[in-house]
């Protein structure tokens, strides 16, 4: 039976190397990540990846001295990844966020999460926050970015953006919010950008 995650895979099977097929995809790090590793310098130790797609965010926190695992449902995507990043010591693994292995439960000092929740139909939400939650070591710091909409605002997905509260679920489980911004990002995809920093 097809899953609601295997058009991951046949989008970058598909793709036959070609990044233009991958509507996501900029071959170049989140600009909220750089802003976020330029001012959280003192933070160190290991980082998790969530859905890396091609692996550009992976790569920049290695560069900023972290030991990374990045991680995607794709095989394909974890292929392409690891092939244009050999040289970097970056550990790419086809990963379920909602089936980890026990060992990444609580064990990552930062873990970065950028438009995957908002790319799983909004029943997964819940499972899928609480998973990404589950990886978090103590003290260790958590930045979301997602796209998101007001309320009362359709689209019809994928993506799903977020509202507001439903990111209210990542202290729900646990977690406390530092730091919270939203953008006016106006497009037939999303009308905003939410980002997000925990800490457990
Ligand atoms: C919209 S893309 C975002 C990619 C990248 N994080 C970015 O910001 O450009 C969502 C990514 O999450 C991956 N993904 C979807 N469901 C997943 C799951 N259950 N576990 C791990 N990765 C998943 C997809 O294969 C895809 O690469």
């Amino acid at each position: 039976m097809k899953k609601d995650t295997d058009w991951f895979e046949e989008l970058y099977n598909n793709a036959d190397g070609d990044s233009c097929a991958i509507p996501w995809a900029k071959l170049s790090p989140d600009p909220l990540l750089l802003e976020f590793l330029s001012n959280h310098k003192n933070l160190q130790g290991r980082a998790l990846v969530i859905g890396c797609g091609l692996g550009d965010d992976a790569k920049e926190i290695a560069d900023a001295g972290f030991d990374t695992i990045a991680i995607d449902i794709s095989k394909s995507a974890i292929k392409w990844a690891k092939q244009r990043f050999e040289e970097d010591d970056i550990t790419f693994c086809v990963e379920d966020i909602f089936h980890l292995p026990k060992e990444y439960l609580h064990s990552f000092d930062f873990v970065f999460e950028s438009l995957t929740i908002q790319s799983l139909p909004i029943t997964f939400r819940p499972e899928m926050i609480e998973a990404i939650t589950s990886t978090v070591a103590s003290n260790g710091k958590l930045l979301v970015v997602a796209h998101g909409k007001n309320e009362g605002e359709t689209f019809e997905g994928p993506p799903y953006p977020l509202l507001i509260n439903e990111l209210g679920l990542f202290q729900k489980y646990g977690l406390k919010q530092l730091e919270f911004s939203i953008y006016e990002e106006s497009s037939n995809l999303s009308s905003l950008k939410f980002k997000a920093l925990y800490q457990n």
